[in-house]
C-alpha cells in the first residue's frame, strides 16, 4: 500500500465513524433523525464568512474608510467601499477567514457538521440598487471539498432573504423587515433557493450537503413586533420546501436533503400544528426544526452561575418532547452569558482589560466548561447542536476556536465531567459531584486569556468612538446590540429556581487576533497511527 492509500483508508474510516448516520427520517417514522443516543449532530457555524457581522470581526470594519462610519453589516460595508473595492476586500476575506486547518481542527474535536450561513445575493442576479458583490462560490466549493475530506456533513442555511426577514445585521443589512411586503422579494427568494439547491447538490459534491435551511431567524409578529405575519412565513416555507424538492439532485445511493425550518422563536411544540396541517407541512418528508438558544440577552447578564445552568435544565423537556415528533437541532448557541463588550458599545463601565483579566479566573473557566456540558447534554436530547461561531475576535465564549483551545469545550464531546439528570428542571448538571472525583476536573491552559494577543488600544478606541458616535452620528445605521440573535430566544427559568453557587459568572469579552491551534491529538491522528503501525 502506498502512503496515499493509507491516508485515504484512514480518512474513509474516519468518515464512517464520525458522520451522522441518520440525516434522514423515513416518512412516518416514529424515530426522527438524530434520536439515537450517540448519533447526534455536533457542529460549528461558519458565521461571518459569507455574511459579515461587525460585532464578530470589528477589526475588519476598523480600517479606512470604513472607520469613519459606525456600520454593522455587509450592505453598508459594500455601499461605502463601492463594488470593486468591496469585491477585492471580500475576496481576501473569503480566502482567509476559513481554512482547511479549521476543518482539520473540527475533525480533531470529533465534530461531524458545519452549518454555513449564506445570503440570497450569492445565488441570483443583483439589482442595480443592491451594493452586494458576488464571487463566493469558489470558496464555498473549497469548503465542501474540505468537509468531504475531513468527514464533516454540511448544512447550508439561507441566512439572508431579499427585503430582510429579521431586521438584524445577520440578514445582510440592519434595518428593514420587508421580506413579506411584496411578491418581488418572495420570487427572488425562491429563485435563490432554487439556484442554491441545484448548485450544492451537484454530483461533484458527493452528497456532502445533508441539509438545507430555508430561512434564518425570521421574525413573526406574535414574537417580534415588526415581524411578518405567520401566514406569510408559512407560505414561504411551503413554497421553498417544494422548490428544494423540485430542484435537488440526489446522488446514486443517496437520500433527499433534509429540509430545516427555523422555529421563528415560537415554542417548539407549536410546530406540531404546522406539520400536522394539510396545505402546510403535512405532506413533507425528511424535515427538521432549528432552534437557537442564547442565554446572553435581556436580563441574562444578571443571572447567577446556577441560574445560567438551570436555564438549560428548564429547556430539556420541551426539546426532548419535540424530538419525538421531528428532529430538533440547536443550530446556534454559544458560551456567552452577556454581551459586555461583545458589541463594544456596552461594557457596563468595565474596561476590556478588566473583562479579559477576569477570564483568567479558574472559576470562570470552570463555569464555562459546565455551561458547555449542560448545553450539549440538553441539546443531545434533541438531534444535536451547532456552536455559533467558529471564530470571534473579541469574545472567547462566542468563539469555538478559542473555547476549544481554552478547554471549555473538550476535545472529545462525549467526555463528561458531571452527571446529568435529564428530567430535573433545575440542578440537572450535578456540579457538586464530578463523575471521577475532584482530581478529574478539567485543566484550562490559558491561551484565550493571553492579553498580549489583543490590541487593547485598538479596542478601546473603537469602543470610545462607537459609543460617542451612537448618540450623535447619523452615519450610523444603528447602535443597538447586534448579534446573531436579536431576539431573546431563551425562556426564563422559573423564578423560584435556587441559586446555589456563590459566584456570578462573568464570562466576558476576550479574544485573540490570531488563530489558536488545539494541541490535542485527534481521531485522524490516532487512525493514522494505528494504520501506520499495521503497515
Ligand atoms: C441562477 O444562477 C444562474 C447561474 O448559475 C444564473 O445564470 C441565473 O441568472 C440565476 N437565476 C437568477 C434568477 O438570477
Ligand atoms: C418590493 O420590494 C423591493 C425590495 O424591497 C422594492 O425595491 C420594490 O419597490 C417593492 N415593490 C413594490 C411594488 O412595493
Ligand atoms: C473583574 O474583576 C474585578 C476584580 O475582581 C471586578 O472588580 C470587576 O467587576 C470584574 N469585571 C467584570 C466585568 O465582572
Ligand atoms: C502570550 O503571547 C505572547 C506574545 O504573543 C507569547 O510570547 C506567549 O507565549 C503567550 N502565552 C501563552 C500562554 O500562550
Ligand atoms: C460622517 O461621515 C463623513 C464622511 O466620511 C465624515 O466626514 C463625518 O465626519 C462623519 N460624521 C461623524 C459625526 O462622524
Ligand atoms: C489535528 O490532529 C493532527 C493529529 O494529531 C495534528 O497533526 C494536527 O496538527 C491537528 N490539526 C489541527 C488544526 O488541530
Amino acid at each position: 500500500m502506498t502512503s496515499l492509500a493509507l491516508l485515504t483508508l484512514a480518512l474513509l474510516t474516519l468518515r464512517s465513524v464520525s458522520s451522522l448516520s441518520l440525516w434522514y427520517t423515513e416518512p412516518g417514522s416514529s424515530s426522527p433523525a438524530g434520536s439515537v443516543a450517540g448519533d447526534k449532530v455536533r457542529g460549528v457555524n461558519l458565521g461571518g464568512w459569507f455574511i459579515l457581522e461587525n460585532w464578530m470581526m470589528p477589526s475588519f470594519f476598523g480600517v479606512a474608510p470604513l472607520d469613519q462610519y459606525n456600520i454593522l453589516d455587509e450592505w453598508h460595508y459594500c455601499s461605502i467601499l463601492g463594488k470593486d473595492e468591496c469585491a477585492s476586500r471580500l475576496t481576501d476575506h473569503w480566502a482567509t477567514y476559513v481554512t482547511e486547518d479549521d476543518f482539520m481542527r473540527f475533525a480533531n474535536y470529533s465534530l461531524n457538521t458545519v452549518r454555513i450561513p449564506v445570503g440570497y445575493w450569492m445565488w441570483i442576479d443583483l439589482e442595480d440598487y443592491e451594493p452586494y458583490v458576488q464571487g463566493q462560490l469558489p470558496y464555498l466549493e473549497k469548503a465542501l471539498g474540505w468537509a468531504d475530506k475531513y468527514g464533516l456533513d454540511v448544512m447550508i442555511d439561507m441566512h439572508g432573504l431579499p427585503g430582510g426577514q429579521n431586521g438584524q445585521d445577520n440578514q445582510g443589512v440592519k434595518g428593514p423587515i420587508e421580506f413579506a411586503y411584496n411578491q418581488t422579494n418572495s420570487d427572488r427568494a425562491l429563485s435563490a433557493v432554487q439556484n442554491m439547491t441545484q448548485w450544492v447538490t451537484q454530483d461533484k459534491f458527493n452528497g456532502i450537503v445533508k441539509a438545507i435551511e430555508l430561512a434564518n431567524e425570521p421574525y413573526i409578529q406574535e414574537y417580534n413586533p415588526g415581524g411578518m405575519l405567520f401566514e406569510d412565513l408559512a407560505n414561504y416555507y411551503v413554497q421553498s420546501y417544494q422548490v428544494v424538492r423540485n430542484s435537488e439532485h440526489i446522488i446514486d445511493g443517496g437520500h433527499e436533503v433534509m429540509v430545516f425550518i427555523h422555529d421563528a422563536f415560537q415554542p417548539l411544540a407549536n410546530w406540531d400544528y404546522f406539520f400536522s396541517t394539510e396545505g402546510l407541512g403535512l405532506s413533507w418528508t425528511n424535515y427538521g426544526v432549528d432552534t437557537h438558544i442564547y442565554d446572553a440577552f435581556g436580563s441574562s447578564p444578571d443571572k447567577t452561575w446556577q441560574e445560567h445552568l438551570d436555564t438549560m435544565c428548564y429547556l430539556a423537556s420541551s426539546i426532548a418532547s419535540a424530538q419525538t415528533k421531528f428532529p430538533v437541532i440547536v443550530g446556534e448557541f454559544s458560551l456567552g452569558t452577556n454581551t459586555y463588550c461583545v458589541d463594544y458599545q456596552s461594557c457596563f463601565g468595565a474596561t476590556l482589560a478588566d473583562t479579559i483579566a477576569n477570564l483568567t479566573d479558574y472559576e470562570t473557566s470552570l463555569f464555562l466548561r459546565q455551561f458547555w456540558e449542560v448545553q450539549s447534554d440538553v441539546y443531545e436530547l434533541g438531534a444535536g447542536w451547532i456552536f455559533w461561531s467558529h471564530a470571534n475576535e473579541f469574545a472567547a465564549p462566542w468563539s469555538w476556536s478559542q473555547s476549544a483551545a481554552q478547554n471549555w469545550i473538550p476535545e472529545d464531546p462525549t467526555e463528561k465531567i458531571w452527571p446529568f439528570y435529564s428530567d430535573a428542571s433545575s440542578g440537572c448538571l450535578d456540579i457538586s459531584n464530578p463523575i471521577a472525583g475532584d482530581q478529574n476536573l478539567p485543566y484550562f491552559p490559558g491561551y484565550a486569556n493571553n492579553i498580549s494577543n489583543i490590541n487593547i488600544d485598538f479596542v478601546r478606541a473603537k469602543y470610545a468612538s462607537a459609543s460617542s458616535a451612537s448618540s450623535t452620528n447619523d452615519n450610523s445605521t444603528s447602535a443597538s446590540i447586534s448579534s446573531s440573535s436579536g431576539a431573546s430566544s431563551v425562556t426564563s427559568p422559573s423564578s423560584g429556581s435556587s441559586p446555589s453557587a456563590s459566584a456570578s459568572a462573568s464570562s466576558s469579552a476576550s479574544g485573540a487576533r490570531r488563530r489558536i491551534r488545539g494541541e490535542a491529538t485527534g481521531v485522524i491522528g490516532m487512525l493514522l497511527l494505528v494504520v501506520g503501525i499495521m503497515f
